[in-house]
């Protein structure tokens, strides 16, 4: 019989004399078998692993370890195509990366510790919002219930294994719980005012303008996803450097800023308090995800300048121009009517400038010249460190637990 809640446990005591690994194994893929016969799926299927483990081959640092193996050095870590080591943190060769997993976890937050209760009256309240407000609420809840998902998804089943460094990979699994605080944080807010979940999360099915920005991103994690797809030619590399520019310089660094501002400007306003905090820590860990690909790529252009061609840049400048113009459709669709002091023309100025300076971030001209910043107060709020947030009820930059300071 065999016990459901750990069927493998018996394999897990210690093994008589004379009971060997192969014994142990052959009784495993038995159980393993009879598990598989009771839930209806056959050997067979079990059969198709070997193609993704072939597939995996060299990228898990799990395939062997080699028992008395030369110690890992400095050295012999790269970004992509490591065939060393995977599981040795240390000695750390990237530090930028391992002091921005340390800062992340000193920036720990939960939306429940959000007061949403002024947020909760006024939504309720017939008169406390105008109809335009309600929907750049509702919009960007919209589109990013579904954005951060994605960007989870595209971390953990197609960026994470192609970057071959553990003190990168430290950071990404981080990141990826910070996207599912992220997610949550939206759930949170929706569920809060009572909205309609269903309309909430079938906007990127339902409205074009979220569509359309989910639609362009996802097309990159396909490409990565297929798990047949290996790093180690300059097309495949490319590849690989195309969807991280696609999702921490576009996605995270362009596409969520319409967003940000308008709901950062309600918050100024002294509308939608608690959302708009949501939204400033979010911002604050966005920048940093920003930031963090930023070294990446740019990492990976030092480590292989041969992918970094005259034809890859212009294709890249073509991609964030694309991306621009769905993100200036998103503002109209989110805000058609000038309010809060905003109206589309800023936003098209603004996504000049910041499109500016990802480029010059990453190492291609800037596409816009002379563009300015119409939101200079959102400069301020990504910057602000160690000062009360700027909505007065708690400081952004702040420690866990007992380190936890209130100044
Ligand atoms: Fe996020
Ligand atoms: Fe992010």
């Amino acid at each position: 019989m065999l016990n459901w809640d750990d069927p493998l446990a018996k394999f897990k005591q210690t093994p008589a004399v004379g009971y060997t690994r192969a014994m142990l194994a052959s009784e495993a893929l038995a159980t393993l078998q009879q598990v598989e016969e009771d839930r209806g799926t056959t050997v067979a299927e079990i059969n198709t692993a070997p193609v993704a483990v072939d597939a995996l081959s060299g990228v898990t640092g799990l395939e062997q370890v080699e028992f008395g193996a030369r110690r890992l050095a400095v050295d012999d870590k790269q970004m992509i195509n490591c065939r060393a080591d995977l599981n040795q943190l240390v000695p750390f060769k990237y530090k930028w990366a391992w002091q921005k997993y340390l800062n992340a976890c000193a920036n720990h937050w939960m939306p429940q510790e959000i007061n949403m209760t002024a947020d909760i009256a006024l939504w309720k309240s017939r008169d406390g919002l105008t109809d335009d407000e309600r929907t750049i609420i509702k919009r960007n809840l919209g589109f990013f219930s579904t954005a951060d998902s994605l960007v989870a998804n595209n971390l953990v089943l197609a960026v994470y294994r192609h970057i071959t460094n553990p003190e990168c990979r430290q950071y990404l699994l981080r990141q990826a719980f910070e996207e599912a605080l992220h997610t949550h944080a939206y759930q949170y807010c929706v569920e809060s005012l009572g909205l309609d979940e269903a309309e909430i999360f079938n906007m990127y099915r339902e409205i074009p303008a979220i569509h359309d920005k989910a639609a362009w991103a996802m097309r990159f994690t396909e490409s990565l996803g297929d798990p047949l797809f290996r790093t180690g030619t300059p097309a495949a590399d490319q590849r690989l450097l195309r969807d991280l520019i696609a999702f921490y310089v576009v996605f995270e660094g362009i596409f969520f800023y319409v967003g940000f501002v308008q709901v950062l400007s309600m918050g100024r306003r002294n509308k939608m308090t608690g959302v708009a905090e949501q939204f400033q820590y979010i911002l604050r860990d966005e920048s940093m995800h920003m930031n963090f690909g930023i070294d990446v790529i740019n990492q990976i252009k030092v480590e292989n300048p041969h992918l970094w061609t005259e034809d890859f840049q212009r294709e890249i400048a073509k991609l964030i121009d694309d991306a621009i113009l769905f993100e200036i459709s998103y503002a109209q669709d989110s805000m058609p009517r000038g309010i809060l002091g905003l109206n589309a023309n800023m936003f098209e100025e603004y996504l000049h400038y910041i499109a500016n300076r990802r480029c010059s971030q990453i190492g291609l001209s800037e596409q816009y010249p002379g563009a300015t910043n119409p939101f200079p107060w959102m400069s301020e709020l990504i910057d602000l460190k160690k000062e009360k947030n700027f909505f007065e009820t708690r400081v952004t930059e702040y420690q866990t637990g007992g380190a936890l300071s209130w100044d």
